[in-house]
């Protein structure tokens, strides 16, 4: 199966239903496994994901993969086989560490200070049967990309694990026999899968409602269904005129449907000039209405056609 089927079959399967949310409220919970477990503390107790956790929203739980690694030094890095520099993560520690984590109630942990002998039983051989399936996500730079829609998807989980990947990468073996998805936020590479995942956490977060303020909340997001997956236009604050720059006439109106069109046109704008990529993938899944073609056309934008000539709507 395609890595990208993962988590739309996952949310299609009946026996998944345990782990998915129809409606609100819906909460969901990271376990993420890590050889840098303090790289996340900042991000998680500040702001959103702060207020997000204080509400039940948001949960985290962080697991030190060292902890599961059993040899005198905690190794949980090898030599590749075949040569070659840089070093390899190894599967015990990550099956271990997974497998005892997913097969306990969220929000389970290794009691601090656990010593070896407190680990849970483990089998080396045979895999270990979960109590819900939960979608195993390895942050990697060769994984799908992580955008607004992928977000959207893992959102309506209950349940996600995710694994930072460390050193020049991960045995072959966790990807084929652990990992359910594979997760990239760009074609660059990190020194470990800690940034992404954080990444993921927030913006997954913030798409789930209550977490944000505002009653839209995420919605008008840029790349959200609200915005038809287009860029957000500018916005402005106080004071109305700043070294010689006003704020547009039309924001002071006090017309709202002058104002939405106005909101909607900047939108449409500005992804044109950045992004018009998103212009196509807006047409094709028909979130263009004819005035937002029309507007387009007025500025040069050649609309998208089918391999027949005719437009598409
Ligand atoms: N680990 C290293 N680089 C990464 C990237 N670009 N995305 C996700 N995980 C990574």
């Amino acid at each position: 199966m395609a890595q990208s089927d993962v988590l739309e079959q996952r949310a299609d399967d009946e026996s998944d239903k345990a782990c998915n949310q129809g409606e609100t409220p819906r909460t969901i919970h990271f376990d993420v496994f890590t050889l840098f477990p303090p790289m996340f503390l900042g991000a998680l107790s500040e702001s959103i994901l702060a207020r997000a956790q204080e509400k039940g929203i948001l949960q985290v739980t962080l697991h030190d993969i060292r902890d599961y690694a059993t040899d005198r030094h905690h190794t949980c890095d090898g030599y590749p086989y075949g040569g070659g520099g840089g070093m390899v993560m190894r599967p015990e520690p990550v099956f271990r560490a997974v497998e005892s984590v997913l097969s306990r109630p969220s929000g389970w942990r290794l009691p601090e200070e656990a010593n070896d002998c407190q680990l849970p039983p483990w089998n080396r051989d045979e895999p270990t049967i979960l109590r819900q399936p939960v979608p195993i996500v390895l942050l990697t730079p060769q994984g799908r990309r992580f955008n607004q829609e992928v977000a959207a998807q893992l959102s309506r989980q209950r349940r996600v694990a995710l694994v930072c990947g460390r050193y020049e990468g991960v045995d072959e073996r966790i990807r084929t026999q652990l990992i359910s998805d594979e997760l990239s936020i760009g074609d660059f590479v990190l020194s470990g899968g800690e940034i992404a995942a954080m990444a993921v956490i927030d913006a997954v977060t913030r798409t789930l409602p209550g977490v944000l303020g505002d009653e839209s909340g995420a919605y008008n997001d840029s790349f959200s269904d609200g915005l038809s997956g287009l860029l957000e236009g500018p916005q402005y604050t106080r004071p109305n005129a700043f070294r010689g720059e006003a704020v547009p006439e039309v924001l002071a109106s006090g017309h709202h449907a002058r104002v939405e069109r106005w909101r909607r046109e900047q939108s449409l704008l500005r992804t044109l000039k950045r992004r018009p990529d998103l212009l196509l993938r807006a047409t094709e899944s028909g979130q263009l209405t004819l005035e937002d073609r029309q507007f387009l056309s007025s500025q040069g934008w050649q609309a998208p056609t089918d391999p027949e000539g005719l437009f598409l709507s």
